[in-house]
C-alpha cells in the first residue's frame, strides 16, 4: 500500500534538514508518495499566509506530515495571525494532534556534549509526553480587556485561559501510560496543582487512570521542583506526562541536557495516528542555507513517523542504526563537534547515514 506523506520544509534551516530525511527516506525501497508545500514565513511570501488552505489539505490528507522548522525574525513584528508559528499550532489543532512524544536521549558517543557532568546525564533516555491541543495556548477566552475593579481598575489587561476537559487529560494520560509501559514502567505526571485548579482536576484524572495501569508506577510532582529534578538527576525519570505549556518549557530543559537538540525528533500525534514529525530545534536562521545545520534530528523524526504513523517500525529501526553507525564512525556536524572527531556538513552527513543504511 502506498503511503502519502506531506512533506513541508518551512523557514531557515528547514528546507536543507528536510532534504536529508527524503533522500533517507527515498532509499528505503519503501512504496512512499511525498508531496511537498509551502508552510510558515515561506509560505507567508508566498501566499500571504503562514498555513495556505492548499497546504492544510495536503496534511489532513496524508498519512503523516515531515515537518522542517518555521520562523524567522523578520516575521516578528506581524500581526499574530500570521506569523510563522500559527503555521505549527494551526496544523496542532486542525489534524487533532493531542499527543506530543519528545524523547531526550544522551547517545554515548556525545557524552561530551551535555554542560552536566557525565555520570550525572550519562545513558540518559526519557520521554516527555506533552498534551498538544489545550491548556492556555488554546483556550478562550483570550486577549485584552479593560480592568473593571481592583487595584489596577481603569486600566488594560493582558488575559489568557487555562482549561483542561476529562477528555483531553484522560487521553494523553493513557499515551503517557502507554509508552511507560513500554519503557521503564515509570510516569512522572508534572502539574502546579498546589496552585491551579486546572492542575489540581489533571492529576484527579490522571490518578484515575492509573488504575487501569497497576504495572506503571505513577508519580506527581509540581513543575517548578520537576524543573529543578531534571538538572539534578535526571535519570530518575522514565516518562514525563504534562501539559501543553508545562511541556513546552521541559522539553527545552529536557533536550538541552542532552547537550544536542540538533539530534533529537519528536512526533504529534492524533487519535487515529495521523502524524506530525519534527525535529525538536527551530530554524536557526543563523546558519540557514549554509550547509551546516545537523540534519540528524529530522532524519530521525522520519523514523518516527515510520515506526507511529505507517506501522514500518523495521525500517525505523534502519535509520536508527545507521544514524548510530555515523556516529560512532566520528562525523559530526559543527554542533556536536568535538576535537578529534570529523566535520561535516549538512548535505555529507546525509551521504553517510545513507551509505550506512546499506
Ligand atoms: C515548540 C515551539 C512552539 C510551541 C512554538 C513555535 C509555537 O516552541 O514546538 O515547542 O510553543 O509549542
Ligand atoms: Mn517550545
Amino acid at each position: 500500500m502506498s503511503h502519502k506523506i506531506a512533506v513541508l520544509p518551512g523557514d531557515g534551516i528547514g528546507p536543507e534538514i528536510v532534504e536529508q530525511a527524503q533522500r533517507v527516506l527515498g532509499a528505503l525501497g519503501m512504496d512512499l508518495e511525498t508531496q511537498t508545500a509551502a508552510v510558515g514565513g515561506a509560505a507567508f511570501d508566498e501566499f500571504e499566509h503562514p498555513l495556505p488552505p492548499a497546504t492544510l489539505e495536503l496534511a489532513k490528507n496524508s498519512s503523516a506530515v515531515l515537518f522542517g522548522a518555521v520562523g524567522d525574525w523578520k516575521y516578528d513584528s506581524l500581526p499574530r495571525e500570521f506569523r510563522p508559528e500559527q503555521a505549527i499550532l494551526g496544523l496542532r489543532k486542525a489534524l487533532g494532534l493531542f499527543a506530543n512524544l519528545r524523547p531526550a536521549i544522551l547517545y554515548p558517543q556525545l557524552a561530551n556534549a551535555s554542560s552536566l557532568k557525565p555520570e550525572v546525564v550519562s545513558g540518559l533516555d526519557i520521554l516527555i509526553v506533552r498534551e498538544l491541543t489545550g491548556d492556555i495556548y488554546f483556550g478562550q477566552p483570550r486577549g485584552v480587556r479593560d480592568v473593571a475593579e481592583g487595584p489596577f481598575k481603569g486600566e488594560h489587561q493582558g488575559f489568557d485561559t487555562m482549561h483542561y476537559a476529562d477528555t483531553e487529560v484522560r487521553r494523553i494520560a493513557r499515551v503517557g501510560f502507554e509508552a511507560a509501559r513500554k519503557r521503564g514502567h515509570k510516569l512522572c505526571s508534572v502539574d502546579k496543582s498546589n496552585v491551579l485548579e486546572t492542575s489540581q482536576f489533571w492529576r484527579d484524572i490522571v490518578t484515575e487512570v492509573a488504575r487501569d495501569y497497576p504495572d506503571v508506577q505513577l508519580s506527581h510532582m509540581y513543575v517548578d521542583n520537576a524543573a529543578m529534578q531534571l538538572v539534578r538527576a535526571p535519570k530518575e525519570f522514565d516518562v514525563i506526562v504534562t501539559g501543553n505549556l508545562f511541556g513546552d518549557i521541559l522539553s527545552d530543559e529536557a533536550a538541552m541536557l542532552t547537550g544536542s537538540i540538533g539530534m533529537l525528533p519528536s512526533a504529534s500525534l492524533n487519535a487515529s495516528n495521523q502524524g506530525l514529525y519534527e525535529p525538536s530545534h527551530g530554524s536557526a536562521p543563523d546558519i540557514a542555507g549554509k550547509n551546516l545545520a545537523n540534519p540528524l534530528a529530522t532524519i530521525l523524526s522520519a523514523a518516527m513517523m515510520l515506526r507511529y504513523s505507517l506501522d514500518a517500525d523495521a525500517q525505523a529501526k534502519r535509520i536508527e542504526a545507521a544514524v548510530q553507525s555515523v556516529l560512532e564512525q566520528g562525523l559530526r556536524t559543527t554542533d556536536i563537534y568535538e576535537e578529534g572527531s570529523h566535520k561535516v556538513s549538512t548535505s555529507e552527513m546525509g551521504d553517510a547515514v545513507l551509505k550506512a543504511l546499506k
